[in-house]
């Protein structure tokens, strides 16, 4: 879903921002460090972003915490990030609670173990209700995933005779994926230096301001954050139309 009505020419808050949190390894490498201590590092930079971005008013935040990719790294890494989000839903699903901020994962859960599957489905029960902000963890996420699910659902509802083909537009489209119910990212981030989209939100981020930063993960601190809305706020966002159309418009 676009909010074509918003236009970027007075300072606003970003509605929803999307986060890959790139560069634990290297700052681990350059401490001659494992690369655990980097995703350890990490996991308090994401604790600081989700109270500076709930701060700043954001509804929703997306945080690609692993991609359905990140199998591939050696085993010891995976299992201790598995570790790592085990630990951190124990450490801050009350504190977040509190904070009255639902906590939602994305992704493909099966293949996580049982204990990781129950805790995270105890931590999406006990926030559901909240309303401060929704976060959204990625966790064995990834973009053609998303796309290729909701096809297979939406196939399915045809071959039930529930829906026709020529149902099938933007919008019923767009609602069968994972954040169906959510509104498009307005900022996409990437800290740690690339720049790419490494099969995040494919669909979503069609009209996304994206915004690419050198830092790592571990050393992003709320200046660059800031820093990130200050220039989201320097963009005119015009979805296809021209600037002079978007300035009439106010
Ligand atoms: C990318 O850095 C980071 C990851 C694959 C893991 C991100 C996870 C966290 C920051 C922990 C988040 C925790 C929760 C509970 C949401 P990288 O390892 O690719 O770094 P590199 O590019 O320097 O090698």
């Amino acid at each position: 879903m676009v909010s074509q009505s918003q236009s970027q020419s007075q300072a606003s808050v970003p509605g929803h921002v999307c986060i890959i949190m790139d560069g634990n390894g290297r700052w681990a490498k350059k401490r001659l460090m494992p690369r655990s201590y980097g995703h350890r590092k990490g996991v308090e930079t994401t604790r600081r972003a989700v109270d500076f971005f709930a701060r700043a008013g954001v509804a929703h935040l997306t945080l690609f915490a692993f991609s359905s990719e990140n199998w591939n790294r050696p085993a010891e890494e995976v299992s201790s990030l598995m570790e790592l989000f085990m630990q951190s839903l124990r450490q801050y699903t009350a504190e977040l609670h509190e904070q009255q901020i639902r906590i939602r994962f994305i992704g493909e859960r099966s293949l996580f173990s049982e204990d990781l599957q129950r805790q995270i489905q105890q931590a999406e029960s006990e926030t559901g209700a909240n309303r401060n902000m929704v976060l959204n963890i990625a966790a064995n996420y990834g973009g053609q995933w998303d796309l290729v699910n909701a096809s297979r659902r939406l196939a399915q509802q045809v071959r039930d005779g529930a829906i026709d083909p020529a149902d099938i537009d933007q919008r019923l489209f767009a609602a069968h994926l994972s954040l169906g119910d959510s509104p498009d990212p307005d900022l996409f981030i990437r800290t740690g230096g690339e720049q790419r989209v490494s099969n995040f939100l494919l669909w979503q981020l069609a009209y996304t301001e994206f915004y690419f930063c050198e830092t790592l993960w571990p050393d992003f601190s709320e200046a660059d954050m800031a820093a990130a809305l200050a220039e989201y706020n320097r963009r005119q966002r015009r979805y296809g139309k021209t600037g002079e159309q978007i300035e009439v418009a106010g």
